[in-house]
């Protein structure tokens, strides 16, 4: 994982610190990850900031699950009176999922507008059931997906996560197709060239007598190093993949709920309504609930010849939770304030990447940015262990940002959208400080 705590480096921190690490390791085994070289402890958060069990403050640049900051009042006041008046799942009629379901649907374009909601706990369950989904309606298996895509950690989820890495084995019938990376291709043609790489894997997996059931793709390809532009790229990968009778699966986990600024959903970027959206992380302020949007067709003989329960999915708290969250991003119109903070962000980088060599590129929509280190800006060699220094010297200074991409070479800046200008200006501030350090030190 890009970013990862090394355990062996405990013996180097402080106590306290040292005590928990131990003991995580001891009740929660192995397979745990912290970030940051030095683990830091968080205690409190408010809007964007947070603190630590010493009192220090932190600016969060990183946590995109909270979207309308930490413990935002209308949410946890929503889920507090949920919670005393009833907690139950959804098999009795109740007005709040159906009223959440019609005003999430409203968000969605026509063909996902007038199809149908359903609720799960996490976006693996939201991705794992869009693939059943699909998988029934289409008759086939295959499933295409970019290379290092994140998909989840169910069984199948985690087959269609190639960024797991090479232990977590894929799925059978799965394809990977390179991410369009514009850093590294030329922009113009890499709609044409990525509908090129997807027909590729339709034409394999037909050859080895399977068809393509989904194109499953992030719509800002965020686990591959974030690649926002060209904008309308999607559209010709999904009309081969339905020419194929396969389907297309925006997986809005992590850039859906207005993240991108010019819209609510990534996939309205590229001027496409897939057959399914699956929804989650932001979608509760943190409250687990996830789930996706379906085209009223594709899921009909699904229903039919399947029944669907989720004993916690759409449970009357976790919609109160939804629908609060919901009702804040748009009553404090924070899809415009994502991309009027996110552009300030982005303008702030190009004047960072002028005069600091490291960053080869700076890309972003909303509050999604992506900030690449290289080695070298002729090759464009990627410079993981740079990247990692930045993280670690940013989180030294108080300001939370982490790193993605196959060689965990892009910064990752994807903070709630309740970051304000301020916020912009501190972060830019420290970045360009410790991008000083780190060419000193180089
Ligand atoms: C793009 C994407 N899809 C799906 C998931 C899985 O969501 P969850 O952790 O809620 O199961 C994630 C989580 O990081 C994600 O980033």
């Amino acid at each position: 994982m890009n970013n990862a705590f090394n355990p062996e480096a405990a013996q180097g921190l402080d106590p306290h610190s040292r005590e928990l690490v131990e003991r995580r390791a001891r009740l929660l085994g192995p397979a745990y990850r912290l970030f940051y070289q030095r683990p830091v402890h968080i205690v409190r958060g408010s809007g964007c900031r947070l603190w630590d069990a010493d009192g220090h403050e932190y600016l969060d640049a990183y946590n995109n699950v909270v979207s309308v900051g930490h413990c935002n009042p209308s949410v946890v006041q929503a889920v507090e009176r949920q919670m005393r008046e009833l907690c139950t799942h959804t098999r009795y009629l109740h007005d709040g999922i159906l009223d959440y379901a019609e005003r999430l649907l409203a968000t969605f374009d026509d063909g996902l507008a007038n199809g149908h909601v359903m609720l799960t706990c996490t976006g693996s369950e939201a991705n794992d059931l869009a693939l059943r989904i699909a998988k029934y309606r289409t008759g086939h298996d295959g499933v295409i997906i970019t290379a290092e895509a994140y998909h989840g950690n169910s069984e199948q989820t985690a087959g269609v996560s190639p960024s797991l890495g090479d232990n977590s084995p894929l799925g059978k019938w799965i394809r990977c197709v390179p991410a369009p990376d514009s850093y590294r291709n030329d922009s113009s043609g890499l709609a044409e060239q990525f509908a090129a790489w997807v027909d590729k894997a339709i034409a394999d997996l037909e050859r080895q007598g399977n068809g393509v059931a989904a194109l499953l793709v992030d719509s800002a390809f965020t686990s591959d190093g974030i690649f926002v532009e060209p904008t309308e790229l999607l559209g010709p990968a999904a009309e081969r993949v339905r020419a194929a009778g396969g389907l297309l699966i925006a997986d809005e986990v992590q850039c859906g709920f207005g993240r991108m600024g010019s819209s609510l959903w990534g996939h309205q970027r590229h001027r496409v309504v897939p057959d399914i959206a699956t929804l989650g992380k932001p979608m509760g302020n943190g409250y687990p609930v996830a789930g996706l949007a379906v085209r009223a067709e594709v899921v009909a003989d699904f229903g039919h010849d399947i029944r669907y329960f989720n004993t916690f999915g759409g449970n009357t708290v976790a919609v109160a939770a939804a629908d609060a969250t919901l009702g804040v991003i748009e009553n404090e119109d924070l899809v415009a304030r994502s991309l009027a903070t996110g552009s300030e962000l982005v303008a702030g980088m190009r004047e960072l990447e002028a005069r600091h060599q490291c960053i080869g590129d700076v890309r972003g929509s909303g509050l999604y940015v992506g900030i690449e280190i290289v080695a070298d800006r002729e090759t464009k060699a990627p410079d993981g262990g740079k990247a990692a220094t930045i993280v670690n010297g940013l989180c030294e200074r108080r300001v939370l940002i982490s790193a993605t991409g196959r060689y965990g070479n892009v910064l990752k800046i994807r903070p709630p959208l309740v970051f304000d200008s301020g916020d912009a200006d501190r972060l830019l501030t420290e970045l360009d400080a410790v991008l000083a350090e780190t060419a000193a030190g180089a």
